[in-house]
């Protein structure tokens, strides 16, 4: 794992714009065709939603206005959406996109998916969501969040590392966590349809973001704990390419801090 940890959380976002800008390179190009016949040209991206990512999102959104970069030839697959509410709710994950990121960009409306829940089966649903990510040619650049329990998606402790994408029942901790954005927490949805672990592991590289103390113990356990499903998040020890990017109160409770700090300067020297 390469971890970043930075000042601030202003910080983070501009360091994960700067890395995802970099790793997708043509592919983001204000220059190539829209109807690129290079595969090269376009890209898929896995999105989160939650308030880590807005940081990123605003970022993105400004190159965008500069016409440094373009999300036209962008395929989008989110991680999540909640069952039970309709994607009209202001609280659902097809709102929280469309407000904080689809209708700032150019990316293709048809093209940028979200988990459907307003259906009556939701297994089919989830086989769907994977048989689009596959037929899109897999997901390059999978941007994460992680939840205070660990979770990546909504991949609850105890969640298979295989899983593909499926219903997940929320803890009571996610459920509290997230209650700051519903009226109480009896509003908050009690399951989710979520891309699985073994969704998220196919990606070619990730990018996990986190701020705030209230992560600290999360990132410890996830980057220098034991692989385990009581932390779904530590198997990303098991990825390739998986960057992590931490402002420094989240990486606070790191042993290694002094150690990735170096690297970091000594790979940019
Ligand atoms: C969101 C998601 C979740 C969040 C996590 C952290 O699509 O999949 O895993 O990333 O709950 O949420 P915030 O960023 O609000 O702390």
């Amino acid at each position: 794992m390469r971890i970043i940890v930075c000042e601030s959380a202003e910080e983070v976002a501009l360091r994960a714009a700067i890395e995802s800008i970099e790793y997708l390179g043509e592919a983001l190009s204000t220059q190539s065709s829209g109807k690129s016949e290079n595969p090269e040209a376009s890209c898929v991206l896995g999105l989160a939603t939650g308030s880590t990512p807005l940081g990123l999102y605003r970022e993105w959104i400004e190159r965008y206005r500069a016409e440094e970069i373009s999300f036209r030839n962008v395929t989008s697959f989110n991680l999540d959406e909640y069952c039970g509410i309709p994607p009209s709710d202001p609280q659902s994950y097809h709102s929280v996109m469309h407000e904080n990121l689809f209708r700032h960009i150019d990316i293709d409306p048809a093209k940028a998916h979200i988990p459907v829940t307003d259906c009556d089966d939701l297994s089919q649903s989830g086989e769907r969501y994977e048989a689009m990510i596959e037929e899109a040619g897999g997901i390059d650049l999978q941007i994460l969040g992680i939840g205070s329990d660990g979770h990546i998606g909504f991949n609850e402790p105890g969640a298979s590392f295989s899983s593909p994408t499926r219903v997940k029942t929320l803890t009571k901790r996610t459920r509290e966590d997230n209650a700051r954005f519903f009226p109480s927490i009896d509003h908050v949805p009690r399951t989710a349809l979520t891309m699985g672990l073994g969704t998220i592991m196919s990606a070619r590289a990730i990018l996990l973001l986190a701020t705030g103390k209230g992560k600290a113990k999360a990132i410890r356990d996830t980057v220098e704990g034991p692989i385990t499903a009581m932390v779904p998040a530590s198997i990303l020890q098991f990825h390739p390419y998986a960057t992590v990017i931490l402002d420094a109160a989240a990486a606070s409770e790191l042993a290694l801090i002094d150690y990735y700090v170096d690297a970091e300067r000594n790979r940019q020297s």
